[in-house]
């Protein structure tokens, strides 16, 4: 692993047990390894296993078997807490349906994360504001969820991801909820984050236009990588 390697995963494996007993290989060897500051998209079929593995590096699941070292750190081992304390610290996860509290304002589910590492309630909203205004939704801050357009909910679900500083930005399709001009604007925010602050960014996605904005592509199939390279070029590339 070189040294400037933000995760490294070696021969990962999922398999889903169902209700009934059932034993369903999902992921069959994944190697994955992703330096900090890249930005990365998957894409695949319907069912090829991304949000199986984008859940794994999110540390939201484990693997079956195989080794995945996050930051240096052998994270496959982990138990439910230690991996929560993890992922608190080190990951932001941006998910299609957005994933906000309907209860709590714009700030509050942006303050979550810093409410869990126990920072205090007004430095916590105090971060949250800035973030909420760093992303252009600062006079926003009070309103519920069902208050704002779906754009601006998954701008809010991307502050929230953010306000921990974390390492590694994930999204889930995170426009795959949105019309073709708010997609674009999402997608604007993230090649921002990844071009001007080094954001390391994992992308899911299904519009090869989207996964041509990423430097690199991984393609899925089946739970096997089956190609790992520029994104926007050659073959194999995001138009292909
Ligand atoms: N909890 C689970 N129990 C059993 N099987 C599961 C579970 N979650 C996912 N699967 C199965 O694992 C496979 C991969 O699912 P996954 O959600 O990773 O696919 P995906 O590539 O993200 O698809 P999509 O593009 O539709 O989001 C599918 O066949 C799915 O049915
Ligand atoms: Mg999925």
């Amino acid at each position: 692993m070189s040294a400037a390697a933000l995760i490294d995963v070696a021969g990962i494996t999922k398999d889903y047990v169902t209700p009934g007993g059932v034993d369903v290989p999902v992921l069959h060897g994944i190697d994955l390894a992703i330096r900090r500051g890249e930005f990365v998209a998957i894409m695949g079929q319907s069912g090829s296993g991304k949000s199986t593995l984008m859940n794994i590096l999110g540390c939201l699941d484990s693997p079956t078997a195989g080794r995945y070292v996050l930051t240096g750190n052998d994270v496959s081992a982990l138990r439910d807490g230690q991996l929560a304390a993890v992922r608190n610290k080190t990951i932001g996860f941006v998910f299609q349906g957005f994933n906000l509290l309907k209860r709590m304002t714009a700030l509050d589910n942006v303050a979550l994360p810093l409410a869990y590492a126990g920072v205090s309630k007004r430095e916590a909203r105090r971060r949250a504001r800035a973030q909420l205004e760093r992303i252009g939704l600062g006079e926003f801050a009070g309103r519920l969820p069902n208050q704002l357009s779906g754009g601006q909910q998954q701008r809010v679900a991307i502050a929230r991801a953010l306000v921990m500083e974390p390492a590694l930005v994930l999204a889930d399709e995170p426009t795959g909820n949105l019309d073709t001009q708010t997609s674009n604007e999402i997608i604007d925010i993230f090649v921002k984050l990844n071009r001007e602050q080094h954001m390391t960014v994992i992308l899911v996605t299904h519009e090869p236009d989207i996964a041509a904005r990423a430097d690199r592509l991984v393609r899925l199939k089946d739970g096997v990588i089956t190609y790992d390279g520029p994104a926007a070029t050659g073959p194999s590339g995001a138009r292909a």
